[in-house]
């Protein structure tokens, strides 16, 4: 700790301790000194203590507030809103609300959830989906208005909070440090954003860039103010330098959506609205680092991949679903109550996200092993099968007519030495031309 900080740290408690004697908010501190000291420590080495932000300052609530109690001699919340940080940080509040993050709570209707609540069960859905996309929190009226034990610890980054607010400030900023220089770092996204259908973490760990920032982290300047890519640091992004801090012409914004141009999410991938806008934001993040023609490059590869990846693999699939749906083909009633149903979900939600997100992240072990290896694997080798076993007409067709009539599907039925002939001669490369050409 700098010697100022510690003087001033001293002076701080001074005061603290002679208010606590004639006021409740100086008398969180001594006792919560004592009651959880952990999380006291956390509180006093912050920028917040510093500059004389203290419990109540962050926890007071109006009597009549919907989670307001009567704790010793002062109306507290546990929450601590994004509507409350708000107060001091309106900008930051106003630009998480702007985005996805915000959102992400409302994942009722949608059939992750179905999933998880038909088969698995609604313990998991709480400490599953809930706690990375957030709950809806409910105040248990009998107990005091204290948080209902279901809703809460909750701190997904799209809850529904009882004052209206969405989100979670602390999803990335953990408490009591609220630290800035802790959410610049890759691990404070990463809770959420790693595993079978979005591995973000895993493609930064093993792409270049999270091997630059792993091999240099004390080189990256965190605890700067402001922190610009190309002036406070150059050694290597981190996801929060690509997706949200400042440029020299961009300032941080809290919006997470800024930046990106495809999404890579629902079946197959669309472009953004303002798409172009969009892309130029990202595109100035890489040229700190990079030329022109190198980040015109990646993007031209990974446009040519998403193409693949819808063309070939997830509208025909798609196409052939929904007939099978449509022709009333399913055995069992129940959605994901047939074989076919998990094949298809993991074609799109599992493997084809890795193989889009390995793309878009340079991570390479993605796009191919984790990505369309995988993609591939189960499209020719179950996804096709289980649809044939209907053994219905039309559905057959549609699949004889894709193996025979597209060429990105023929080599399926013919013979090796050709095909190892046709790719050396180049005529696979002719054959997808036409992905970089849109
Ligand atoms: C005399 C000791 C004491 C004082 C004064 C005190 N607290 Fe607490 N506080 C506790 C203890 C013990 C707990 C844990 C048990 C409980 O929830 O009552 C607690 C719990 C809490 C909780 C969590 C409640 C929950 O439902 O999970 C918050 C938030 C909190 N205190 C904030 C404050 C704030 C803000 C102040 C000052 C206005 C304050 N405390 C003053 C002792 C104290
Ligand atoms: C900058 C705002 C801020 C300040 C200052 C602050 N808190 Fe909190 N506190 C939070 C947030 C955010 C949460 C998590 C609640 C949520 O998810 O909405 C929280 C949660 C808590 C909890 C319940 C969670 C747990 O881990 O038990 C306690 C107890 C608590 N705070 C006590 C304190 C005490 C005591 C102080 C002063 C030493 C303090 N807080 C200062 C923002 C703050
Ligand atoms: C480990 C944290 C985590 C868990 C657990 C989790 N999700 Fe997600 N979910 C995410 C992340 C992160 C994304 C965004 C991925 C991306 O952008 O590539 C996401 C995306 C989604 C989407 C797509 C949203 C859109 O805009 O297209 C839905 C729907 C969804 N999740 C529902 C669920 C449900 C329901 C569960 C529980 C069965 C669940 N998730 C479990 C983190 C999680
Ligand atoms: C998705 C993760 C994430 C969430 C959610 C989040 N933040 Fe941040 N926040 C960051 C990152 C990363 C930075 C550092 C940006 C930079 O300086 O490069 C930051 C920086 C800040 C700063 C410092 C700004 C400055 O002047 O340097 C404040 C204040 C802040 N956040 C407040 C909030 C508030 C309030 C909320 C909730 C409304 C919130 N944050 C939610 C990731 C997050
Ligand atoms: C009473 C006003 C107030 C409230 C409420 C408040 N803050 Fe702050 N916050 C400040 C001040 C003052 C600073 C220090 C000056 C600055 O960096 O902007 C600060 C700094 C920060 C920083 C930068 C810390 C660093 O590393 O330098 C973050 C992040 C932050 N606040 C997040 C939050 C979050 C999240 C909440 C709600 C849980 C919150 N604040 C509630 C006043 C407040
Ligand atoms: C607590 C969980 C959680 C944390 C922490 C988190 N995210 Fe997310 N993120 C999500 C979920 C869930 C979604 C999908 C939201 C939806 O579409 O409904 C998402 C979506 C996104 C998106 C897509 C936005 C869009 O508009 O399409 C980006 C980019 C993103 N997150 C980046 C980050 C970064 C960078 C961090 C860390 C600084 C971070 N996230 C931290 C859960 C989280
Ligand atoms: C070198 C810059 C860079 C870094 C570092 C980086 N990303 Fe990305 N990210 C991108 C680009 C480029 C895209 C694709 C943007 C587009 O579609 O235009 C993307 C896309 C995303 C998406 C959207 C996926 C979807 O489903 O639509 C999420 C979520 C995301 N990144 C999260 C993260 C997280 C979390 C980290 C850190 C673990 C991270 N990113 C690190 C550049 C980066
Ligand atoms: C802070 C600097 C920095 C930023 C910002 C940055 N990169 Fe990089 N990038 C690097 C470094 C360092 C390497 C490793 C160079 C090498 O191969 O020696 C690298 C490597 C790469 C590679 C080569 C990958 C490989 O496996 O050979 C690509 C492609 C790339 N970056 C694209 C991007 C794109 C696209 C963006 C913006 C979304 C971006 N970079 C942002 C520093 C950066």
């Amino acid at each position: 700790m700098h010697m100022y900080r510690l003087v001033l740290m001293i002076l701080i408690s001074a005061c603290l301790i002679s208010a606590a004697e004639n006021n409740s908010a100086g008398r969180c501190m001594v006792c919560h000194k004592e009651k959880t000291r952990g999380l006291y420590n956390q509180w006093f080495n912050s920028s917040h203590a510093m500059h004389n932000v203290t419990c109540i300052d962050c926890h007071r609530a109006k009597k009549n507030e919907k989670d307001s109690f009567l704790h010793y001699d002062a109306y507290i919340a546990t929450l601590v809103t994004p509507k409350d940080c708000g107060t001091c940080h309106p900008a930051e509040m106003k630009q998480v609300s702007g985005s996805h993050h915000a959102r992400a709570g409302q994942i009722l209707e949608s059939n992750d959830a179905y999933l998880a609540h038909v088969a698995a069960g609604h313990p998991v859905a709480i400490q599953g989906c809930e706690s990375c996309h957030g709950a809806n929190v409910v105040i248990d009226s009998k107990a005091e208005n204290k948080l209902a034990k279901t809703t809460w610890p909750n701190s997904g980054i799209g809850r529904m909070n009882p004052d209206g607010s969405l989100g979670s400030c602390n999803a990335c900023h953990t408490r009591h440090a609220f630290s800035r220089a802790q959410a610049r770092q890759p691990e404070s996204c990463s809770k959420c954003h790693l595993g079978p259908d979005h591995p973000q973490k895993e493609v930064y760990e093993e792409s270049k860039h999270g091997n630059a920032y792993y091999t240099n982290i004390d080189q990256m300047n965190l605890t700067a103010d402001p922190w610009v890519v190309g002036e406070d640091y150059f050694a290597a992004p981190t996801c929060a330098s690509c997706h949200m801090s400042a440029t020299l012409k961009q300032r941080y914004n809290h919006d997470v959506g800024r930046r990106i141009s495809w999404t890579c999410r629902p079946l197959f991938s669309t472009k953004t609205e303002n798409w172009v806008e969009k892309r130029n934001n990202m595109k100035d993040v890489c040229q700190t680092c990079h030329g022109d023609v190198f980040v015109a490059g990646h993007y031209y590869q990974y446009d040519a991949t998403i193409r693949l990846y819808n063309e070939k693999f997830a509208k025909p699939a798609n196409r052939i679903m929904t007939l099978v749906h449509q022709l009333n083909l399913l055995e069992k009633p129940a959605h994901f109550a047939n074989q076919i149903e998990w094949t298809f979900w993991e074609l799109w939600h599992h493997e084809g996200r890795r193989a889009r997100h390995g793309s878009a992240m340079m991570g390479p072990d993605y796009t191919w092993w984790h990505g369309f290896y995988e993609v591939a694997q189960h499209f020719y080798l179950k996804f096709i099968p289980e649809a044939q076993s209907f053994r219905n007409e039309t559905v057959n067709r549609v699949i004889d007519s894709l193996f025979t009539h597209d060429p990105m599907h023929q080599w399926f039925n013919q013979d090796t030495d050709k095909l190892r002939r046709d790719i050396r001669n180049g005529s696979f490369e002719e054959l997808y031309k036409q992905m970089f050409e849109q």
